[in-house]
This record gives C-alpha cells, sequence and structure tokens, in this order.
C-alpha cells in the first residue's frame, strides 16, 4: 500500500483503571493469526488509540510520553500485512514507508511476524546534539521506555497482545526501512491479539 492511511480522531479518555491495567501488563509470545483490517472503523479506531498511547500529542508542545529535554525524537514505524508505515503523530496518519510486509524481517524468534503489527522505536539523532555517545544511547533507549510501557498499559487495558524486543536485525531491518545512518532503531514492539 502506498497511500497515506488516515486515522480516525483517537479516544484519548476512558479505559482500564490505571492499578488494573499494570496489575494485568504481560509480555505474550503466541499470537492469533487476527490482523488490523484497515477497511474496518473500529480496527482503524484501536490502531489510531494505540499510537496516541504510545507517543501521540496530549497538547500543542506535549506528548504521551515524556522524552529528555522534549526532543521527541523517536518515531514509530509500524510494520503490517500492509507495508510499513511511519507515524505522523500530528496529522494522525500513518505514512507509507515501504509496501511490503517488513513484519517478520524484524526479529528472528519464531512468534515474531505472527501477530498483526510490529512498531520499530526510531530515534532521529539529529535531534539529540551535544552528548557524549553514551548519553546519546542512553537518552534514546531511556525515552524508548517510557513509549514502550505506555503500549503495553494501553495493550492490557484493550485486551491486546504484546512484548517489547531487543532481538532485533537493526542492520538488516534499518536497510529495509530504508532508514539514514542518524536513524537508530532501539527497541521493537510486537503488538496483536494472544492465541
Ligand atoms: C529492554 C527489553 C528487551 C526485551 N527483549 C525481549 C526480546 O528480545 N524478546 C522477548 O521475547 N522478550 C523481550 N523482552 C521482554 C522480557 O523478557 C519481559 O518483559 C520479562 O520476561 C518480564 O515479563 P513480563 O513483561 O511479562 O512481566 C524485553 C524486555 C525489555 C524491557
Amino acid at each position: 500500500m502506498n497511500t497515506d492511511i488516515i486515522l480516525p480522531a483517537p479516544v484519548c479518555i476512558g479505559g482500564m483503571p490505571l492499578r488494573d491495567a499494570l496489575m494485568t501488563r504481560r509480555s505474550v509470545r503466541t499470537y492469533s493469526p487476527r490482523r488490523f483490517n484497515l477497511n474496518d472503523k473500529q480496527d482503524l479506531q484501536l490502531l489510531s488509540d494505540l499510537l496516541w498511547a504510545a507517543f501521540g500529542p496530549i497538547s500543542p508542545k506535549r506528548r504521551s510520553a515524556p522524552s529528555s529535554h522534549n526532543r521527541q525524537e523517536t518515531d514509530l514505524y509500524v510494520l503490517l500485512p500492509e507495508g510499513a508505515f511511519r507515524y505522523d503523530p500530528s496529522g494522525n496518519r500513518l505514512l507509507p514507508v515501504v509496501g511490503t510486509d517488513l513484519r517478520a524481517a524484524s526479529g528472528a524468534q519464531d512468534y515474531v511476524g505472527t501477530a498483526a503489527a510490529e512498531i520499530a522505536f526510531v530515534a532521529d539523532t539529529t535531534k539529540v546534539t551535544g552528548k557524549s555517545p553514551r548519553g546519546l544511547v542512553e537518552t534514546i533507549y531511556v525515552d524508548t521506555g517510557f513509549i514502550s510501557q505506555n503500549i503495553y498499559l494501553f495493550c492490557a487495558s484493550e485486551g491486546l497482545a504484546t512484548v517489547v524486543r531487543a532481538m532485533v536485525p537493526k542492520e538488516s531491518l534499518a536497510a529495509a526501512l530504508q532508514l539514514t545512518h542518524s536513524q537508530e532503531i532501539t527497541l521493537v514492539q510486537t503488538v496483536g491479539w494472544a492465541q
């Protein structure tokens, strides 16, 4: 697919009480073949709500997760059977990146590629200036962690299944996503429905 996917406005209220979500959160490694049906209003709404919860806008300057110096350097690349897309939070849409299914290319564990979506966290390192090499790595991984936990809690709340992964073939996935040298994949998060 090489056209934008316009997402419905996210529902920014409701869901499970926070402490119930914390009690429900867990990593899942067995997925049903169910997909996000991009022609279905409810599935598109769920995708929109998921991405908003992950790292969507909550005010003109702020997002649902904190980031060091509010740099907001993390982009979410959403890998679906229809292709890979970059989440555009201000436009609330998915921008096409590659028209092929890259889910299975995001890891070697047996469940990878079987779930509805893989979300790759990609840091734009040009936005993180004045750091030592170690400081840069610390910053982009910590910022990713907050987004990942948002996804964990949203999935717990909405009956979705998820697991965050460091076991990612970053070099080959970066090439498949046509990333530049200043873009760095930190982690990838599997999202779908439990088997
Ligand atoms: C930074 C990080 C990297 C992880 N990498 C992987 C991974 O590559 N593959 C995997 O199956 N789980 C991975 N996990 C999930 C952990 O194994 C999981 O969170 C841990 O076993 C605790 O289980 P729970 O999330 O259900 O509480 C990772 C978790 C974190 C925080």
